[in-house]
């Protein structure tokens, strides 16, 4: 990547009598950045940002998000006009390339990643191993970490072919072991990968499918997994996106990384949110019991927060959730379902979580998870997949930054320091004297 860094002036910190003078930087959106590379050597200070919330971790040219204006952008395309206009494989075309492919391009791409999209027959082995009843993540954790057992020839991350084999690789399996993942969880065969359909008509495809009678595609449900597939593809550097980056700053090879990253996105607080969004949606139940919870929200004291609600970055309304909110209702209306409980309680939460001063005043909007559970489960898929769902579409952005990383000239393996508050020292006590 080659460094696009403005130079925007400079900043004094005076501590202890002395100045020390700092570069800024501007990018092309978004706040500048004070270069503290230099920090500790010039004020022997080392600088301290738990959860990393002022902290620019990276140059990055892949996606922008404005949390006031709510606004996203994947190499500067809005994200509603990518989710309206385009598919899954030319955004990640646009991800990985950083611009949108030409007939060619497509059809090259197309034709490189639906090459890939079966996997060895000895990795069908590893998912005997789980209980049955094996959350589908912690399958997604095993078996993706398993192919670096597999790809001896794509896991030099010095060579830029061998990057691009692994790259298009897991872009292709991951659906594949996606769908493995949970046809075992119910205990029916795997189905093969059909290079005759599209990316995420295959992905459904090798979920719904049985080999006793012919899957019908519903085209309107293929769309909106595909468009919720582009709303999760990639968000700058979240907890999961910066894991796969810190992985991969050490010279892991890019199926552990990519493995690290899924890991990471299994909480709760992160990837998990859906299905959490899901279960408290469940809990509620009816419309009338929404006040209870409101309150339960507010209540420090009762470590529960709204599921779906609030974000980092996001101070406004999360772009996605509005897409995601559309294709929920394009979903539930092409399956006739006319009045979802689910939803009328996430509609009416929602009403009145925007009205309430709490919420306000902490600028919590639903973000991206609030509405996917809903459609999610209307498209047929279990709680339990939900995040493999996201996970599966993430990994594009993984990749698109994993990649960005090591073609930064300025890259170095991920250290941050500490602050120790621990004991100070002291010598070793033999026991009779404790
Ligand atoms: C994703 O980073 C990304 O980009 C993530 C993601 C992506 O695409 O990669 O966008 C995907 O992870 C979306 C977020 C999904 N998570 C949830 O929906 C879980 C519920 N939300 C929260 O736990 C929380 O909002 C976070 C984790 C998302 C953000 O937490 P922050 O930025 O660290 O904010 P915070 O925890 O400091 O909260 C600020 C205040 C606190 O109150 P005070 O201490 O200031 O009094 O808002 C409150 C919190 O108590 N608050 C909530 C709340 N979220 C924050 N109160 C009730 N319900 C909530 N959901």
């Amino acid at each position: 990547m080659e460094t696009k860094l403005k130079p925007a002036g400079r900043m004094q910190i005076t501590y202890d009598g002395k100045t020390s003078e700092l570069p800024v930087f501007s990018g092309t959106h978004g706040p500048n950045v004070v270069d503290i590379r230099s920090f500790y050597k010039n004020t022997g200070c080392f600088t301290f940002d738990p959860g990393f919330t002022s902290t620019a971790s990276c140059e990055s040219q892949i996606t922008f998000i404005d949390g006031d204006e709510g606004v996203l952008l994947y190499r500067g395309y809005p994200i509603e006009e990518l989710a309206e206009r385009s598919d899954f494989l030319e955004v990640a075309y646009l991800l990985l390339h950083g611009e949108l492919p030409n007939k060619a391009q497509q059809a090259e791409f197309n034709h490189a990643i639906t090459m890939h999209t079966m996997v060895h027959e000895q990795l069908k082995r590893f998912y005997n191993g789980f209980r049955s009843d094996a959350h589908p993540m912690a399958i997604m954790v095993g078996v993706v970490g398993a192919l670096s057992a597999f790809y001896h020839d794509s896991t030099d991350i010095t060579d830029p072919k061998q990057r691009v084999i692994a790259s298009h690789r897991l872009i292709a399996k991951i659906p594949t072991l996606a769908a493995m993942a949970y046809k075992y969880s119910i205990g029916q065969p795997f189905v093969f990968p059909q290079n005759r359909l599209s990316y995420t008509a295959n992905f459904m495809n090798m979920c719904f499918a049985v080999p006793a009678e012919e899957y019908k595609l519903n085209p309107v449900l293929v769309d909106a997994l595909d468009k919720i597939f582009i709303l999760h593809m990639d968000h700058e550097q979240n907890a999961s996106t910066s894991t796969v980056r810190l992985a991969g700053s050490s010279g892991a090879n890019p199926f552990a990384c990519i493995a690290a990253g899924i890991a990471s996105l299994w909480g709760p607080s992160h990837g998990g949110a859906n299905e959490a969004a899901l279960n408290m949606l469940e809990e509620i139940g009816t419309v009338d019991r929404i006040p209870h919870y409101i309150a339960k929200a507010k209540d420090k004291d009762s470590g529960f927060r709204l599921m779906g609600f609030g974000h980092r970055v996001y101070k406004n309304y999360d772009p996605r959730g509005k897409v995601m909110r559309k294709a929920c209702h394009d979903v539930l209306g092409a399956l006739g379902i006319k009045n979802d409980p689910l939803l009328d309680v996430a509609l009416e939460l929602e009403r009145i979580a925007l009205s309430d001063s709490y919420f306000i005043e902490k600028k919590l909007y639903p973000n991206i998870d609030f509405y996917s559970g809903i459609t999610l489960k209307a498209l047929g898929f279990p709680k339990s997949m939900f995040t493999v769902l996201f996970a599966l579409a993430r990994t594009v952005g993984w990749i698109a930054q994993w990649t960005e990383m090591l073609e930064d000239d300025s890259q170095k393996i991920g250290r941050p320091r500490q602050l120790y508050t621990g004991t100070a020292r002291r010598a070793y006590k033999p026991i009779d004297r404790r």
